[in-house]
């Protein structure tokens, strides 16, 4: 500790090990060093000011004068991205429309009854903590020292006295922005230059109170869920941020749920840029039909999208904390819900009426355009074979899209399910959650213990349902993997080899014929048998036959291994690891062997969409019926 505030007597514990901690004990900036890199850290602590202040008008709770906060400074839009120096935002008024905002006055008058009391302050109200040591001018702290109790019993009223005789009080009731953005009255308020924002869309904000075991169980579901890879998010979201940050992190998706909202209807398909992140938080604006705001690295800098600061999917990415939306009737404070004016990057337009589940939609979709039989001259324009390989592509099949030799349009009898994705994923509780008592899911993962609660105990058989829909998968896979085969024979006739850049799965090496060339290829003149194909591992999924089918070429055993850059590894290929190619890069003769609007590569992508939907026919069973029959159809006419 380099330096710490007048008269603190804090020091640091466990210097030595990864989790150093230290308790402020008095107001001011704490300095902390660490001296390997050099690198310091301010702690800024402090104590709260609560919302309200002088000149209250008692009322129902709503009756907060903000302390000037909202008169002079706090008058800006409620856009997100929040520019440094630029006029803040009035996040009064739509917060003021949450129930954050009412969390004690909701209760104190004895709205439910006499079990509102001393201990349940610790949420319902700014600052409470049992196991503090230093008053920090919380509501427990000014409690104490105003000598009031909880009113006994509970009657109409208690509010507006308690808001009328103690406003001090009162003023530190309730779930406000300190809760969430730290004690107000430090350095750290008007951010220092250089500084990041004082923001934190951490499952943690939320979780200090909504992730308890017992009762307030979302934050520990969630923690469970895959929506907390923070390794994904920093991987993928990081990847190319302003497009795949939308979905893979919590920052991007603040923004591009707002540009959802706002953007005009059919501009999110993946053709030219209109539906990524944007420098200013709005949709895509042109001049002469040039972006004029596409996102810089200071402004995704700005958002979060940095390695230290990014979060995968957490509370703040489908919930708004300022309620910015709620005056436009969305429940739970959602981002998105019902309606999705702008259409999604899977290309599909305006979607209306999915209640909750518009919120996964945004997510869970193939985004990259439009693809059926109708659209078949787009479909070059990506590398490798077929369309609908991007992971998460429940959207489309809930309502039978971009898939090929079927109809442009397949809804599901499901999409009948009021909350659409919501209604089975959250509203209900999986049965792990169920035998804990729990009543709702926000780990997200269903199962089928979950279809009784709408077709009761014996209505349908959702284990025979999806082993059915799995078998019939894993024939159509082998029927491919067959044609494919039939195909490369049929290049090494025409041309005497076909050449592939093939990855040793197991040394990460590719075979090659001498050393030279980065990813060098290799010619094969001998066509893997249709057995020889086998499903990449650990996955029981093909992430995307557009990007990777493996095979076994035992005949190959000894042939000479590079590394990525072309030089001798110095090892040999041994026969029995797969070898890993992408459909898109086996070419004979300079030509691709799988032409990207092939049958086979229709048939790939048909596929991969129901191999990474994942839910083997439950979402739509009708449509996945007839993708696979009509699939198969055309394949086996090869
Ligand atoms: C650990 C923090 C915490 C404590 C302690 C706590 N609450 Fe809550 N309370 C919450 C949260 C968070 C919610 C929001 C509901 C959710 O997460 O599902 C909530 C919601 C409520 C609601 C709204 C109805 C509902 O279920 O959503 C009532 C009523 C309520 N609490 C009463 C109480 C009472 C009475 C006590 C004391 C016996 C108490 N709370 C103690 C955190 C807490
Ligand atoms: C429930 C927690 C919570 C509460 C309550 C809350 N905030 Fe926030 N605030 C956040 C989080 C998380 C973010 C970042 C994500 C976002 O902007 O939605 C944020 C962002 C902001 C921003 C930057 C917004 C931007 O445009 O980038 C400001 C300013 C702000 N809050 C002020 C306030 C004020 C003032 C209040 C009280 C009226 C308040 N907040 C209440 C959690 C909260
Ligand atoms: C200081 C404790 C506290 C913190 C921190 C907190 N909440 Fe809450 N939250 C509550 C309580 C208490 C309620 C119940 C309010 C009620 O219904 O009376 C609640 C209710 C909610 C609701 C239900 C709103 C509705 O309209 O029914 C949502 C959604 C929510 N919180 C999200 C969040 C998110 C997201 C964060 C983090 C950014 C957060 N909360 C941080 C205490 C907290
Ligand atoms: C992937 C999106 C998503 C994430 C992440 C998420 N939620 Fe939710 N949450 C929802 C949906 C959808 C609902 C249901 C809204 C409805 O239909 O009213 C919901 C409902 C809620 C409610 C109201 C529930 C009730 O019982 O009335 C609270 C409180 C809440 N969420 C808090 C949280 C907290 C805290 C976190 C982080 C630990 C979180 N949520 C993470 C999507 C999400
Ligand atoms: C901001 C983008 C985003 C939103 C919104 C979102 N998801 Fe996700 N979801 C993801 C990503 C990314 C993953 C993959 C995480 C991983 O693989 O670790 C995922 C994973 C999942 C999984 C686990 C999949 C698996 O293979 O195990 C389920 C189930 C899920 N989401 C359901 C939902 C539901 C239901 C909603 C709406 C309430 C929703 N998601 C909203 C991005 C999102
Ligand atoms: C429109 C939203 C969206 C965009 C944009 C997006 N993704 Fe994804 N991605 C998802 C969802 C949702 C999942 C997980 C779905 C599931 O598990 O069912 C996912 C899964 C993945 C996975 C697999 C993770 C695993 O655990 O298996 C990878 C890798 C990935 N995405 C990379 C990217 C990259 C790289 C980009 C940008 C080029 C990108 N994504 C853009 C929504 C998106
Ligand atoms: C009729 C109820 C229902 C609806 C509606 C629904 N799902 Fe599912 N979903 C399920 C079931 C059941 C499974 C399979 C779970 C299993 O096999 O254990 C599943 C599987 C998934 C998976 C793979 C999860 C895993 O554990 O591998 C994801 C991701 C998913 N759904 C997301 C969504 C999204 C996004 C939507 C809306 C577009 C949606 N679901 C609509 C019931 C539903
Ligand atoms: C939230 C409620 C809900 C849940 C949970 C649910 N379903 Fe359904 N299901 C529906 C509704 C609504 C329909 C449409 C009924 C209609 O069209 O008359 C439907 C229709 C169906 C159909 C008829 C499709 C067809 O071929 O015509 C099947 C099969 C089915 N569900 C299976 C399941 C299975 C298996 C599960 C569990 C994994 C499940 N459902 C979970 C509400 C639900």
């Amino acid at each position: 500790m380099t330096s710490v505030p007048t008269g603190s007597t804090a020091t640091l514990a466990n210097v030595t090990s990864q989790f150093p901690s230290f308790t402020p004990d008095k107001p001011g900036n704490y300095v902390v060093a660490e001296s390997v890199a050099g690198k310091t850290m301010t702690v800024y602590a402090g104590l709260y000011d609560g919302v309200s202040g002088g000149g209250l008008t008692a009322g129902s709770g709503h009756d907060y004068q903000y302390q000037g906060c909202n008169l002079s400074c706090h008058t800006g839009p409620t856009n997100v991205p929040y520019v440094l120096g630029s006029t803040p935002p009035n996040m009064f008024a739509p917060w003021s429309t949450t129930a954050h905002s009412v969390a004690f006055a909701s209760y104190i008058d004895g709205q439910i009854g006499q079990d509102f009391g001393a201990g349940c302050i610790q949420c319902h109200t700014l600052g409470s903590n049992a196991a503090k040591t230093v008053s920090t001018y919380g509501f427990d702290d000014v409690a104490k020292s105003d000598n009031w109790s909880f009113p006994s019993p509970l009657v109409p009223g208690d509010n507006v006295s308690l808001v009328t005789n103690l406003p001090d009080l009162a003023k530190l009731s309730n779930v406000q922005c300190e809760s969430c953005h730290g004690p107000n009255s430090t350095g750290a308020h008007e951010t220092p230059a250089g500084a990041v924002a004082r923001i934190s869309v951490s499952n943690e904000v939320c979780a200090s109170c909504h992730g308890d075991e017992g009762f307030h169980t979302k934050g520990t579901q969630w923690k469970d869920s895959p929506h907390a890879n923070s390794s994904l998010a920093i991987g993928e979201g990081l990847a190319s941020p302003a497009h795949c940050g939308r979905c893979h992190t919590a920052q991007g998706m603040v923004q591009y749920s707002q540009q959802l909202r706002n953007s005009a209807p059919g501009t999110q398909y993946s053709s030219g840029t209109p539906g990524y992140l944007t420098s200013d938080g709005n949709p895509a604006t042109f001049d002469a039909g040039v972006q004029t705001n596409v996102a810089t690295p200071a402004s995704l800098a700005n958002l979060g999208l940095t390695a230290s600061l990014v979060e995968p999917q957490t509370c703040e990415a489908c919930h708004d904390p300022h309620g910015v939306t709620n005056g436009q009737g969305y429940p739970s404070q959602l981002r998105l819900y019902d309606t999705l004016p702008a259409g999604l990057p899977n290309g599909q337009g305006e979607i209306t009426g999915v209640g909750s589940g518009a919120i996964c939609m945004s997510c869970h979709n193939t985004r990259n355009g439009e693809t059926d039989d109708t659209t078949a001259g787009t479909l070059s324009s990506t590398a490798g074979v077929g369309r609908a390989g991007h992971d998460g592509p429940q959207t489309d099949v809930l309502f039978g899209v971009n898939a090929y030799f079927v109809p442009v349009s397949n809804p599901s009898p499901h999409l009948a399910v009021q909350d659409t994705c919501a209604g089975c994923h959250e509203n209900i509780p999986n049965a792990s959650q169920a035998a804990l008592g729990q009543t709702s899911n926000h780990s997200f993962l269903a199962d089928l213990s979950i279809c009784s609660s709408c077709h009761g105990s014996s209505g349908v058989d959702g284990a025979a349902l999806q082993a059915d829909v799995k078998s019939q998968l894993m024939t159509l896979d082998n029927l491919i993997f067959t044609k494919m085969a039939k195909a490369m024979n049929a290049a090494i006739t025409a041309n005497g080899n076909f050449v592939v850049a093939a990855q040793d799965t197991v040394t990460g090496n590719y075979l090659c014929a001498a050393a030279g060339g980065a990813n060098p290829t290799f010619a094969f003149t001998t066509a893997p048998a249709g057995s020889a194909f086998t499903e990449p591992q650990p996955v029981q999924k093909w992430r995307s036959l557009g990007t990777g089918v493996w095979f076994v070429v035992p005949t190959l055993n000894g042939t000479t291994e590079c590394t990525s850059a072309g030089a001798l590894s110095g090892g040999t290929y041994n026969g029995v690891a797969p070898l890993s190619v992408s459909p898109g890069s086996i070419k004979s003769a300079g030509a691709v062997v799988f032409a990207a609007n092939s049958v086979l590569a229709r048939a790939m992508s048909n596929e991969s969409m129901l191999h990474n939907d994942e839910s083997w026919g439950i979402h739509n069973l009708p449509f996945t019926q007839t993708v696979i029959a009509n699939t198969t159809t055309q394949v086996n006419a090869l």
